[in-house]
């Protein structure tokens, strides 16, 4: 294979990739966004694996590559089928820790063997101060993406026992300045392996970035993760392109930096749509604040509840009905029974829309990935800003399984969510909630439209609720 075919599959292969993030940014081209991807990849792949069996000129350099493809694509292809939509945040943490570690791991063979890895380089030549740069920064980065990974999937699976990987964020004195020395350690480590080429500057400031990664994860609370793992996205993509500098693979070099730079600008969105900085979701500890109410520890306040019956009688009196899916509809899997109770509405000649929140669910484009898996029709699905203005005219908004993105809470100074945009459903005429029990949503906070005299709250996991609610309309 030519170094020129070699040069044009991955041009190929990164047009794939931008027309892959083209796609994906909205519901109706995402299919093909997919494929696009799936086919990037599949050209990237191939190519490296057939240039490395070139470069490795022997049969067993090419098993060597063949098994790593065969166990890497065997376990992924494993997982991505088994994972459930709401585990999506922690297998994507763990496909970034595993980048963080495979650009360290490619640095380390670099340093040791610079002669095989690096570009125009024979062996015994030492290692140019650019490369030693790159290899430093991709190092660190990588280090620093592998161990915060780590303990953003062991908080967001909340699993564990050990309290680093606790949803409640980790905090002592002199935290940040302690962060901040390190971070100096660390870049003081790397210059002196540029200076020196030494194997000690270079695992010191490699043992010191993972330790980092740590440090810098642990005080975020729960809350934030899934901006965390953005982050760390964005992290993993620069790791990438750091190595693929060094190694002098364009591949690398230009899906990297659009992993990086579409992961910061994902994290952006998501803080603007939370109304939080993003120094305030690194630095705040947002997710265990003492000064949130979490439902077992407040006052019991009396609510009005109904049955799916009673929540059937309004619905099918209403002449518009808005629904909003929140986190709680997808634990429940219960978007095919909505669409289901929203054709039957709509048979009777009732309106009815669905009214999206940017951060509803807990990973970005949630609730629009859990109704086009129902097939519910994209004309009727609305973004926050679009159908806020139409609350004030709506008969019923019925709201499933979602409590934090309608929280008038948000409206309030001195509430930990104020600033956050939310649907406005309490200007609804009436408000029907379905969820298990009064306890808080994924901010801890309690929610006063829950208590107001128009809600209705209907108690019950939502599937059960929807499809009791469908045939009581029917
Ligand atoms: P939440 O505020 O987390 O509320 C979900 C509600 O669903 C809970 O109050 C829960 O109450 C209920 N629930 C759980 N299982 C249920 C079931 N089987 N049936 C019915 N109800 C069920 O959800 P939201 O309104 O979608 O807000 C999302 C939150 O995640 C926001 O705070 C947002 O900032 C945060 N977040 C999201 C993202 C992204 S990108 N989506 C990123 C970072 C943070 P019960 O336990 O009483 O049933």
């Amino acid at each position: 294979m030519s170094m020129n075919l070699v040069t044009l599959l991955y041009l190929i292969a990164s047009v794939c990739f931008i027309q892959a993030l083209k796609g994906l940014s909205h519901p109706t081209t995402s299919i093909r966004g997919n494929v696009f991807g799936m086919t990037g990849m599949t050209i990237a792949v191939l190519t490296t694996a057939a240039l490395i069996a070139k470069l490795a000129g022997s049969p067993l350099g090419l098993s060597w590559v063949l098994v790593g493809l065969l166990v890497g694509g065997s376990a992924g292809a494993i997982m991505a089928q088994r994972v459930e939509m709401t585990k999506m945040p922690e297998l994507v943490a763990f496909m970034h820790s595993m980048i963080g570690l495979a650009a360290v791991f490619i640095a380390v063979a670099a340093v040791a063997e610079p002669g095989a890895l690096l570009h125009g380089l024979a062996k015994g030549d030492p290692i140019p101060a650019g490369n030693r740069l790159e290899l430093f920064l991709g190092a660190a980065i990588g280090a620093i993406t592998f161990s915060g990974s780590v303990i953003a999937f062991g908080k967001l699976s909340g699993k564990s026992k050990f309290r680093l990987f606790q949803g409640t964020p980790v905090q002592f004195g002199g935290q940040h300045l302690l962060n901040l020395v390190l971070g100096l350690a660390t870049v003081g480590l790397g210059l002196a392996f540029m200076a020196t080429e030494s194997w000690g500057a270079f695992f010191g400031m490699l043992a010191l970035a993972f330790v980092l990664g740590v440090l810098i994860i642990i005080p975020i609370g729960g809350a934030d993760m899934p901006v965390v793992v953005s982050m760390l996205n964005s992290y993993s993509g620069w790791a990438a392109a750091g190595i693929g500098f060094s190694l002098n693979n364009s591949m690398l070099i230009i899906a990297g930096s659009l992993v990086g730079s579409s992961g910061a600008i994902l994290s952006y969105i998501m803080c603007k749509a939370m109304n939080r900085s993003f120094i305030n979701v690194i630095l705040g500890g947002f997710g265990g604040d003492a000064t949130t109410v979490s439902a077992s520890g407040q006052v019991q306040r009396a609510v009005k509840s109904g049955s799916a019956d009673d929540a059937a009688f309004i619905l099918g009196n209403a002449e518009t009905v808005v629904i909003v899916p929140g986190y709680g509809l997808a634990v429940a899997r219960a978007q095919h029974a909505v669409k289901e109770l929203a054709e039957k509405l709509t048979e009777k000649g009732i309106t009815v829309k669905y009214a999206i929140h940017p951060v509803a669910g807990r990973m970005p484009g949630h609730m629009n990935v859990l109704l086009a898996e129902a097939e519910v029709p994209y004309d009727q699905v609305f973004e926050m800003e679009d159908i806020n203005g139409e609350f004030g005219q709506t008969d019923v908004a019925i709201i499933l399984g979602a409590n934090d993105v309608v929280n008038p809470a948000a409206l309030q100074k001195g509430s930990p969510i104020y600033g956050m945009p939310i649907l406005e459903a309490y200007k609804a005429k009436t408000v029907i909630v379905n969820k298990r029990s009064m306890a808080a949503g994924y901010a801890g906070l309690d929610n006063e439209l829950f208590y107001l005299d128009k809600t209705m709250m209907v108690f019950g996991d939502a599937k059960k609720v929807v499809e009791e609610m469908v045939k009581a309309v029917e």
